[in-house]
């Protein structure tokens, strides 16, 4: 079907098409993982996550597309993009709102990304990535630092019934928002910005067990190896639904 009409398109309005479908991947793409920080808008938030509209570091092409492999400083890595679809977000970042740079094909992000190193094996919430006594710690720096707000049964109704309620952080509404996202961005998204009164107020290792006892609550098994702190590790294993 594609060729049969291809045959009847002139070769410009052919690479028009393919361009416009890369353009909406992209955007796409950027919605699914980029916009939950950086904003729909491309402005970040204030403290957290820098604006990409209007930033100078975005004029260097193969260092967008090193930037989405493979993060970087506070940014989490996204080893499970294609080229292709990492060639599509760093070109529509590249070209959003303000920014007027050019696209980033597929092949010129494959010559990048074949120069880094392998990601590593991926896995999913569901094949045991923390261990009982890290979900036990969690639930210790839990009821200390968040509980206040997203409540001891962790379903976003605050112990104290004056306070407005926050998103839940388990089962199934939780995981429906966080769905296909990666334990690097969850990591990432909780310790720049949470708790919401005092961000990154925790250290690395209590942020990550925190998040070892919000899988135990979703009845995620836990196995033999803690859930490591460092993002690199974290940004392979990928939060699903269901097993
Ligand atoms: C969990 C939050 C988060 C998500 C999700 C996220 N970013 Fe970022 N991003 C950051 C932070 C934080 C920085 C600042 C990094 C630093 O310098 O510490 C950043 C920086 C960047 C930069 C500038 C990097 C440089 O050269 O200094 C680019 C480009 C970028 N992000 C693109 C993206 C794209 C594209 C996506 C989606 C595939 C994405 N980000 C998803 C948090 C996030
Ligand atoms: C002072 C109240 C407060 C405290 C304390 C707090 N949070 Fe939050 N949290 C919020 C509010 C409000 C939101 C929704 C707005 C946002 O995402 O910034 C939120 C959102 C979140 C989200 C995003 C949920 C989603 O699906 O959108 C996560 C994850 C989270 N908090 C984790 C934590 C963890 C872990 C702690 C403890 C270390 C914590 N929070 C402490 C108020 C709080």
């Amino acid at each position: 079907m594609h060729g049969l009409l291809a045959c009847f398109l002139v070769p410009g309005a052919v690479a028009a098409q393919v361009g416009e479908t890369v353009a909406e991947q992209g955007r796409q793409l950027y919605g699914e993982h980029c916009a939950l920080c950086h904003g729909d808008s491309g402005a970040g938030r204030s403290g957290a996550f820098p604006a990409l509209d209007g930033n100078e570091r975005l004029g260097n092409a193969a260092r967008v597309v090193r930037a989405i492999r493979e993060g970087i400083g506070n940014m989490p890595a996204f080893p499970a993009l294609t080229a292709a679809e990492t060639a599509a977000v760093a070109s529509y970042v590249r070209g959003a709102w303000t920014n007027g740079l050019g696209t980033v094909t597929a092949d010129a992000a494959a010559a990048v990304l074949d120069r880094l190193a392998d990601g590593g094996p991926a896995a999913s919430v569901w094949d045991g990535v923390y261990t009982e006594d890290q979900a036990a710690r969690g639930r210790q720096i839990y009821f200390g630092a968040c509980s206040l707000c997203h409540g001891r049964r962790l379903n976003g109704a605050p112990d104290d019934p004056d306070m407005v309620s926050t998103p839940p952080l388990a089962r199934a509404r939780f995981l429906r928002v966080w769905e296909g996202r990666s334990l690097a961005v969850l990591l990432a998204y909780t310790r720049l910005t949470m708790p919401e009164d005092n961000p990154a107020s925790l250290s690395d290792e209590e942020y990550v067990d925190v998040v070892a006892y919000m899988l135990s609550m979703s009845r995620m098994p836990a196995g033999d190896d803690e859930l490591p702190a460092d993002s690199r590790g974290l940004a392979n294993i990928v939060m699903l639904q269901r097993q």
